[in-house]
């Protein structure tokens, strides 16, 4: 992977220099640095400029702020993590064809004994499974035939009512008819991407990308061409228009907000812009939006379907990441291909999803106590962001490069070039320890010094002391 360049943003260069004021100790441990308008004024920036700076040190573990004083620098022994650079994989296309390291990840998934790290997965703890068991009491007492019938595509009303009210809060404009419910966002993402392509198509995804993807590509027999990718504003836009005029991708794969696995955040600038590539260049985006629920703070984000102007925006999602996976209730908005989605859906699986599990989510969605689980949920995985990233800067070596995402539960870890992921993943597991190694994310080769960190289960002294042991095998070498 090539040298981090320049930092180009005026934040990023802000956070490099307290960074090394830090490291320099010109601001002391334990001591508070400048106010935000002081350091504005004494840099020559902007106050957003210096929120954004001191929001990313204090992700790190660098500052922290103080109620009613501002912001210290935090007394930790390590020198806090700068971002991964923006991805530069090799502009290749490639046949698919490994799958090793997700069977593994699956099997280690199951596995009580290890702390879990590697699937990305939201632990049950942090569900609200007991509201949901009575829900599903209540409903199959109440209407036993309707909840235990098929449920043929396009999947149960009410819930595809839910889907587009809910969509049409964050700029989407859609209909219930619009909707097809699925098997989870995977379902979604697979017929879609079936409806729109043939065997040997191109298609363009970030880099890292998520391993299913890769696998889902393999089944298809589709050719993957991986484009640069921010950790902090996701896929470069000009890449994937290069991929489509010059290089014959035939379809576009992003997850715009907190992308898997770098967790990058799509400014809406480049939601538009993508939507509007698409639009001109007459290719299908499928977009998979299931960590958009996940924001820590401020407005749901919008997805790339709220800039869609043409309909060649295919929405997929489901309800996986924030309730319940077990229950595999997902759906597609596919847009112009909806025909062609739907006829495939049919043919795939006869009944849209599970009747009863479409009926509960519906229901638990309507009376407001999923929005309700979701303030809680999305407050519980920032202060989880927060401490994995703290922790991680105090007890992973030096040079290492952390992400920090402000939404879902997924972080990636950067060491220095050279370093072997792969045999950390293999050390790990000898302590009991599941972690995703960057090449699962990739055809390419690259990442093979990356590591991804799912940080959804809850606190605690074994979580703590699995960090410890991660980054003392780090600093070994992996
Ligand atoms: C980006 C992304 N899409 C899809 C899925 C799978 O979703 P589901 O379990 O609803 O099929 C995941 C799960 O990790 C994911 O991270």
């Amino acid at each position: 992977m090539p040298e981090r360049s320049t930092p180009a943003k005026r934040y990023e260069r802000l956070e490099d220099r307290i960074r090394a004021l830090i490291a320099q100790g010109v601001y002391p441990a334990g001591k508070k640095i400048p106010s935000v308008r002081r350091m504005g004024a004494q840099e020559g920036v902007s106050v957003t400029t210096v929120l954004e700076a001191y929001s990313r040190l204090e992700a790190a573990g660098l500052l922290e702020v103080r109620p009613q004083s501002g912001y210290y620098v935090r007394a930790t022994n390590g020198a806090g993590f700068a971002t991964p650079r923006t991805t530069q994989p090799a502009a290749e296309a490639r046949p698919v064809t490994r799958s090793d390291f997700i069977s593994r990840l699956f099997h280690d998934a199951n596995d009580q004994s290890l702390v879990q790290f590697g699937a990305a997965v939201v632990h049950p703890s942090m569900m609200p499974l007991k509201a949901l068991s009575r829900l599903m009491t209540r409903i199959s007492r109440e209407t036993p035939e309707a909840a235990s019938g098929y449920d043929f595509p396009p999947g149960h009303l009410p819930l595809r009512e839910i889907i587009a009210r809910r969509a049409a809060a964050c700029g989407c404009t859609f209909s219930p008819d619009d909707v097809l419910t699925t098997f989870g966002c995977s379902e979604a993402l697979t017929v879609c991407l079936r409806a729109v392509t043939a065997p040997g198509d191109l298609v363009a995804v970030e880099s890292p990308t998520y391993y299913k993807y890769l696998e889902l590509f393999e089944w298809l027999q589709l050719r993957v061409l991986e484009l640069p990718t921010s950790p902090d504003t996701g896929i470069a836009v000009e890449a994937v228009e290069d991929a489509v005029r010059h290089r014959g991708a035939k379809a576009l794969v992003v997850v715009p907000n907190f992308s898997n696995p770098l967790g990058a955040l799509m400014p809406d600038a480049k939601k538009a812009a993508l939507a509007q590539l698409a639009s001109e260049y007459d290719f299908p985006l499928v977009e998979d939006d299931i960590y958009g629920d996940l924001a820590s703070g401020g407005l749901r984000p919008k997805p790339i379907k709220a800039f869609d102007t043409t309909s060649h925006v295919m929405l997929c999602a489901s309800f996986s990441k924030t309730l319940p996976p077990g229950y595999r209730v997902g759906w597609a908005v596919p847009g112009r291909y909806h025909a062609r989605v739907l006829h495939l859906k049919r043919a795939m699986t006869s009944a849209a999803a599970g009747t009863l599990p479409q009926m509960v989510l519906a229901e638990f969605a309507r009376s407001g106590a999923y929005d309700r689980h979701l303030r809680t949920l999305r407050r519980q995985l920032g202060d989880l962001r927060a401490q994995h990233a703290r922790t991680i800067s105090d007890v992973f070596p030096p040079g290492t490069r952390l992400t920090r995402p402000k939404g879902g539960h997924l972080l990636w870890v950067e060491f220095p070039p050279g370093f072997d992921a792969v045999a950390l993943h293999a050390r790990a597991l000898a302590h009991h320890i599941s972690i995703a190694p960057g090449p699962m994310f990739t055809l390419s080769g690259d990442y093979g010094n990356c590591v991804r960190l799912n940080v959804g289960h809850p606190w605690d002294a074994r979580v703590e002391h699995a960090l410890e042991v991660l980054g003392r095998l780090a600093g070994e070498g992996g």
